[in-house]
């Protein structure tokens, strides 16, 4: 049970593990406990889902001016398109185009487009211009059912370096633990809307320790959406 809350509060880094085996043995060995991790060993998905890719996810945010300047700017995403489907209601793509993820090659909006279907990772954003619902909160102010966007950085270094030169909000600096940290502890559903247990609470931030959680970075996009940075080839001491 205990694993399973470790494991529910840092899926992304579970998934790191399932990709990087023995990694996954140092921790059991930290963790003193065999089932700490349990690695999939389901067989293969139904042949009729031969194809099936998530392919973005969907933000509704409050500026999407604002929004787009920070996951280009920032984030180095692309614009795909803009559909303006009535005055009031916009709905845009935004995308990280093969050239910028292996560093070759540009592509233009058309071409982007013509791949969206075929790619993976967009982020679309639904903006309700003259919404009037005030109270819209993001998952790091209180618990809901989106926890955070991950995102993969060859050095978490000057990802940082550059978060800061950018003025980006920055909830967790590499290093620092995620006790206290409330957005933090809200995105991942343990906040103080989700426990008031201080044991439990005591509990993940030492499981968060064990998997690392402390090395990464993790900031805030103008939503208050948590964004977790991690790097592609982990630094010691993350799993
Ligand atoms: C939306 O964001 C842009 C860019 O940050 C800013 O210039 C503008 O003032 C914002 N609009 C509102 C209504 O807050
Ligand atoms: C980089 O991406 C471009 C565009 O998709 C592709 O043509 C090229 O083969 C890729 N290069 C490497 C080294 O993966
Ligand atoms: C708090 O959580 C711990 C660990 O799960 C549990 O043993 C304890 O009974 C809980 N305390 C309360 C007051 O629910």
């Amino acid at each position: 049970m205990v694993a399973i809350r470790f494991l529910t509060g840092c899926l992304a880094l579970a998934l790191a593990f399932a990709v990087h085996g023995t990694r996954a043995c140092a921790l059991e060995s930290r963790q003193d406990s065999p089932d700490f991790l349990t690695v999939g060993d389901d067989g293969p998905a139904d042949a009729e889902t031969l194809g099936f890719n998530i392919n973005h996810l969907s933000l509704i945010v409050r500026n999407l001016t604002a929004s787009q300047d920070f996951y280009s700017k920032v984030l180095g995403m692309r614009h795909i398109f803009t559909a303006e489907l009535t005055p009031s209601y916009y709905v845009a793509y935004m995308g990280h185009a093969h050239g910028g993820k292996n560093g070759t090659g540009y592509q233009t909006g058309q071409e982007l487009l013509r791949e969206k279907n075929n790619a993976a990772g967009l982020i679309e954003f639904q903006y309700f211009k003259n919404s009037e619902d005030e109270g819209m909160t993001a998952t790091t102010q209180r618990p809901n059912t989106f926890s955070h966007i991950g995102l993969v950085v060859p050095s978490l270094e000057k990802a940082q370096a550059r978060m800061e030169k950018l003025g980006v909000k920055i909830i967790k600096r590499i290093g620092q633990s995620a006790e206290g940290i409330k957005p933090v502890e809200n995105a991942l559903g343990v906040g103080e809307f989700a426990t008031k247990n201080q044991t439990e609470r005591d509990l993940l931030v030492k499981g968060q320790e064990l998997v690392g959680f402390a090395q990464l970075l993790v900031v805030e996009d103008p939503d208050g959406n948590m964004i977790e940075i991690q790097q592609l080839v982990p630094p010691p001491g993350v799993a």
